[in-house]
């Protein structure tokens, strides 16, 4: 045998020399959950080890992941039901509980990096990322609220704004309202190819977002398809966006890899809730060893995302893992 491919494997030093991709804590983005009221912790059930933040402990935890050399931030806000309407009204309201935590973490740290989330479900009473208008999800007009959300949070100090709602059009839309706003240097992360999966189970838990009827199939994709997505990517490339992302990220590993090969913008992946419960059950159970966490954060960035939005971000660091 010429051609003896174990030989490049017989020690740690050469399989370290021949290591062709690598995760580094820049590339890790922890999203965080934030409830109204002072020293609120309260965990995720179906999320062990992942907590809803009052804005006093969520300066701690970013404290305390800064230390460990994680610096970007993806919030999304738990609220309280009273507080929903049809038209998400209080995702724009001044002073509201998102938009003050948005101020506290650039007040406080104003080295790390603010990732916010547009899009209407948590302050929806429909649990919709849209406004609903005899069971359908309206686009246009959601369009003009969306707007709003962008706008405030680029008010509070957000460095990225993220829309994940899946309407038509919004990333030109909300990048032209920014720039003609004075925003030209706010950011937008694309969820551009977003799926409807059952794997965000355990976020709709954190926020009480599910829909209140129906599912999200007219607007986020068929998890049978990918071509489409290279047509939600061709547009958000087109209206502005700086990143693209797909989500979840684990089943969609392909999709990854198709755009990371078809465009030259960086490409995320969201590793979501449903992957971080999988995980965590098995090893809690011993089903799996914790390695599992680390191969999987890996293969995101095999399948070429720079960007790894993950539950896991800041154990994998107090681990020394990364
Ligand atoms: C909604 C939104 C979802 C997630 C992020 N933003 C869920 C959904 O579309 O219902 C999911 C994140 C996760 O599961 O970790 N705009």
């Amino acid at each position: 045998m010429l051609q003896r491919p174990r030989r490049n494997r017989k020690s740690a030093v050469i399989r370290d020399m021949i290591q062709e991709t690598h995760l580094s804590s820049s590339n890790l983005i922890f999203p965080l959950f934030i409830v109204d009221g002072e020293k609120q912790k309260v965990e995720v059930k179906s999320m062990p080890g992942i907590y809803r933040y009052g804005i006093d402990n969520l300066l701690h935890e970013i404290e305390s992941c800064l230390k460990l050399g994680l610096n970007s931030f993806d919030l999304f806000p738990a609220v309280e039901e009273s507080l929903k309407d049809k038209y998400a009204t209080e995702s724009y309201r001044e002073g509201t509980l998102y938009l003050r935590a948005i101020e506290a973490v650039k007040k406080n740290f104003p080295e790390a990096c603010v990732i916010t989330d547009v899009a209407m479900d948590p302050y929806s009473s429909d649990g919709h990322d849209g406004i609903v208008e005899n069971d359908e999800i309206l686009n246009d007009e959601t369009l003009a609220v969306l707007g709003k959300m962008a706008l405030a949070h680029a008010q509070s100090g957000a460095d990225i704004i993220a829309p994940s709602d899946m309407m038509d059009g919004r990333i030109g839309y909300i990048r032209e309202l920014l720039d003609q706003n004075g925003f030209k240097h706010v950011s937008l992360m694309s969820y551009t190819a977003k799926y409807a999966s059952a794997f965000y189970g355990p976020f709709r838990d954190a926020l009480g977002s599910a829909p209140k009827k129906g599912d999200k199939k007219t607007y986020q994709m068929n998890p049978a398809n990918s071509r489409e997505a290279l047509i939600e990517a061709q547009l958000d490339a087109a209206e502005g966006a700086d990143f693209l992302m797909v989500k979840p990220g684990l089943p969609y590993l392909d999709i990854i890899k198709l755009l990371n090969q078809n465009f030259d913008l960086p490409i995320a992946a969201y590793n979501v809730s449903g992957e971080y419960a999988m995980l965590k059950a098995a090893i809690a159970n011993g089903w799996l060893a914790e390695s599992a966490i680390l191969e999987t954060l890996l293969s995101f960035r095999r399948a070429g995302a720079t960007a790894i939005l993950t539950y896991h971000a800041k154990e994998v660091l107090e681990k020394g893992w990364v």
